[in-house]
């Protein structure tokens, strides 16, 4: 047998009747939680259970991201284990499909099988709908399937209903893709062009999952602030829009959204913060970069002063809104200087919380091939004492509601008997000692510690 025959494994011989098992192991962002979800849900349609073990799996779905090189290379690795896997079990008669989905599988397409011949289907983020069908004919025979295209249908119509929600909390994704082409970024090239789902669409899918127990959505969408869909009457709706029709779902408490684009943050998005109840005063809003040569570069299409223009007038509207942010370092040509007005920026605008990355060049992104790349000793430095700032930022934000009281959505149990875990407007974590049936209801909560990563506290009206 050659070696590629042997990764095929065994011919399938399970009867159709017992339950296939699928492992799915999810990289990158929440759209890919999302994402993975529903290909869940596609694949319990065609009796696939989910299992936690790659090793008991028939299918095995790596749902990758590929924004920086180092989530792209982690795929490799995973590949690598899976085709022991694979070996392993087509030795013991069993058959196993190895199925490489999100922005890698977009982005590399037939270079991918060519380099881990184990991998049997390639599968874009535009084309999940397809998994069932695909997997039939890799059943009957066919091999290394690779299905990249950008379909116009709507791949979210085609996907079966939402089955029972897993949690208080969910992710709604609303839109895909972006049009804004930062040089830095992949997400145009592998998500493609912005697409918005319309309003009623996102109403029905809203309302079943709080049917479903759901109390918190999180819409989601690469530019979701961008969000354009068409309204019950074929009008063009903003994000604001789509969140007050949203806010009308008797039973839904809590709408949030990620991640925005500064230029996307229209008037009427910034208002519904201020009056629109349900939406919670946290917003993720990356800025990147401090210095307006490097935004530029950037093709960020703001300056650091408009971007803190921008800020002033959020906070006018929702004074408590807790902000976080993403940041790159070492982009090409950055100096001392123009990192120095990142930090800054940082220390003025007193992020609750802040994502910050090396800058990594991607393949087929303009920054890239720029001149003036930073070696990486000095993007780690720059890393090192940007997080040392973001994360006193971090410590300040969550000291500073010790003594206040906060309405907490409860959303599970707690590691210790008696202990329930849920979520402050803000998005902190929040423990406190609670009956289990205030799962799924807000409940105010005396803050009287904040750890690392978490609030502490007790009920109010209990001591
Ligand atoms: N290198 C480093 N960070 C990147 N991001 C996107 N592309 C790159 C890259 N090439 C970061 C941005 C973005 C977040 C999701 O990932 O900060 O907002
Ligand atoms: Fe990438 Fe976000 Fe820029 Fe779009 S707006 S290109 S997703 S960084």
């Amino acid at each position: 047998m050659d070696d590629a025959a042997a990764l095929s494994g065994a011919a399938d011989t399970e009867p159709a009747t017992a339950a296939r098992r699928v492992f799915i192991k999810t990289f990158g962002c929440q759209m890919n939680v999302y994402d993975s979800e529903r290909m869940s849900e596609a694949l319990a349609a065609e009796g696939y259970v989910e299992t936690a073990d790659a090793a008991d799996a028939d299918l095995a779905i790596l749902n990758t991201c590929h924004i920086r090189e180092k989530a792209a290379e982690k795929v490799y690795s995973d590949l690598g284990r899976l085709r022991d896997i694979k070996r392993e079990r087509a030795a013991a008669g069993k058959r196993t499909l190895i199925a490489v989905a999100g922005c890698v599988a977009q982005a590399e397409g037939e270079e991918m099988v060519r380099r881990a011949p184990a991998v049997d289907l390639v599968l874009g983020p535009q084309s999940y709908h397809r998994l069932p069908d695909l997997l039939g004919r890799l059943r009957n025979g066919e091999r290394a399937l690779v299905e990249t295209t950008f379909p116009d249908e709507d791949k979210f119509q085609a996907l079966p209903e939402r089955s029972p929600a897993r949690s208080v909390a969910a992710f709604l994704t609303v839109q895909e893709g972006c049009d804004k082409f930062c040089t830095f970024c992949v997400v145009p090239y592998t998500r493609g062009m912005e697409y918005s789902r319309p309003v009623v669409a996102l109403v029905e899918e809203a309302r079943r999952l709080v049917q479903r127990g759901v109390r918190d959505i999180t819409l989601l969408g690469q530019n979701v602030n961008g969000y354009h869909g068409e309204g019950p009457g074929g009008e063009a709706t903003t994000l604001a829009g789509l969140i007050r029709a949203l806010a009308a779902i008797e039973g839904l408490l809590r709408i949030r959204y990620t991640t925005s684009h500064p230029r996307d943050m229209s008037d009427d998005l910034i208002q519904a913060h201020g009056d629109e109840a349900k939406l919670m005063p946290y917003l993720h809003l990356p800025f990147q970069s401090g210095s307006d040569r490097v935004l530029a570069a950037m093709n960020r299409k703001h300056t650091a002063a408009e971007y803190t223009d921008l800020i002033g007038r959020i906070r006018t509207a929702r004074p408590d809104i807790a902000l976080s942010t993403d940041i790159i370092v070492g982009f090409p040509g950055e100096t001392d200087a123009d990192f120095e007005a990142t930090l800054s920026l940082v220390r003025e605008l007193r992020f609750a919380h802040a994502f910050s990355f090396k800058y990594s060049p991607r393949p087929g992104t303009p920054a890239s091939t720029m001149d003036g790349q930073v070696p990486d000793d000095i993007k780690r430095d720059r890393l090192a004492l940007l997080q040392t700032v973001i994360d006193e930022g971090y410590v300040r934000f969550n000291g500073a509601q010790v003594g206040r009281r906060l309405p907490v959505l409860f959303e599970k149990p707690g590691r210790h008997a008696g202990q329930l875990v849920g979520r402050s407007p803000y998005l902190q974590l929040v423990h406190a000692d609670a009956d289990p049936a205030h799962v799924g209801r807000i409940v105010d909560v005396e803050i009287r510690a904040a750890g690392a990563n978490s609030l502490s506290g007790v009920i109010c009206g209990q001591t």
